[in-house]
């Protein structure tokens, strides 16, 4: 079923995530005894050219460790990435092609500027790496890419030091270091989380306008449905390093079949009168007691698991762009 997936958007999809596999191994503080984490277990996806994919899931599903796999800042035990239908690998002329075309946003600006330099030589940084134009043209640039992020009056900004800069403003100049190098596909993990619930709105009208101007693809990671809702078209919910439910994002959150995408949609929804005395099925962030790795990982939380529940149940399309991986039917 995957397979037919992910043939039926060859044509127009600009990358695609193939049975991507990261697990890491942890020792303990106090003892020897060490311990597999599947981060990222058999992930595949796509994403098509102009589109906005999000990758939804509670702390620790695999998100970042998703993002990190794309852009090779580390390695995957197992599975392929293909840009533009070719395999990224880790020869330099695949890395060079993937962070030209593909730039992260990170949650905490902090996380990809650097605090001593300037805002211009911040922005224009990734043109230097990327040896583009000269030292005019890239100044050029730079002041290009401020104005479309807003960042206003420019030559006073380009002086500015990032502790000058208000939250809003640094994770715009994030945004604008982002666009500098004009790139097909930006990957924003938790971009708006930090921010000010007052500018959160803001930040994220940018980017809708700026990726639909410049038909940016964006893999835009959340833990936030409503935000999901509003800048997505597809999304793909995690799990414990596997997606659980995938499809167009009104189909999988307003209808969703999995009981894991149901439960997030329930600590989400407008308390109603009538449900406050019902218990909420499932409770989030509830402590495992069991080797969760063994047959469908959410089933140590899932109020409708069935024997069967013990294998591990794939991804299968249940209708036209709506995939799920769950033996129970819920409707
Ligand atoms: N370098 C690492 N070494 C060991 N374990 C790691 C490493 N990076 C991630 N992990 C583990 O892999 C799992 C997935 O982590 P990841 O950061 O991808 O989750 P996430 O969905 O981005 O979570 P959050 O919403 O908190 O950012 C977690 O259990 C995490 O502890
Ligand atoms: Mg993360």
């Amino acid at each position: 079923m995957i397979y037919f997936f992910i043939q039926f958007y060859t044509l127009d999809e600009i990358l695609r995530i193939e049975h991507l596999s990261k697990f890491f191994i942890k020792k303990g503080i106090f003892s020897a005894k060490t311990n597999t984490v599947k981060a990222v277990d058999d992930v595949s996806f796509s994403l098509k050219k102009g589109e906005v994919f999000v990758l939804a899931g509670e702390s620790g599903s695999g998100k970042s460790t998703i993002a990190k796999l794309i852009l090779k800042s580390i390695h995957a035990d197992s599975g392929k990435i293909l840009f533009e239908n070719q395999e990224i690998k880790n020869d330099k002329k695949s890395l060079e092609k993937i962070r030209m075309n593909c730039q992260m946003i990170h949650q905490d600006p902090y996380d990809s500027i650097n605090p001593r330099m300037n805002i211009a030589d911040i922005v224009s940084e990734p043109l230097e790496i990327h040896k583009i134009g000269n030292k005019s043209d890239r100044r050029k640039r730079v002041i290009e890419v401020l104005q479309e992020v807003k960042l206003e009056p420019t030559e006073e900004i380009l002086k500015k030091y990032p502790h000058m800069l208000s939250g809003g403003q640094r994770q715009r100049v994030v945004l604008a270091r982002a666009l500098a190098l004009r790139p097909k596909i930006i990957l924003a993990d938790e971009p708006v989380s930090m921010l000010d619930v007052s500018i959160r709105a803001e930040m994220l009208e940018l980017m809708q306008e700026l990726q639909k101007k410049h038909e940016i693809s964006f893999i835009y990671i959340t833990h936030d449905l409503a935000t999901a809702r509003y800048f997505g078209q597809r999304i793909g919910i995690l799990y414990l390093g596997k997606i659980v439910e995938m499809g167009l994002i009104d189909e999988v959150l307003l209808k969703p079949k999995h009981p894991y995408t149901q439960a997030l949609m329930d600590a989400i929804s407008e308390p109603d009168p009538e449900n406050l005395n019902k218990e909420k099925k499932i409770r989030i962030n509830e402590p495992l007691d069991i080797d969760v790795y063994l047959g469908c990982r959410f089933r140590a939380r899932c109020p409708y698991a069935i024997e069967k529940c013990k294998t591990e149940p794939s991804l299968e399309n249940i209708e036209k762009d709506h995939y799920v991986a769950c033996y129970v039917n819920l409707d």
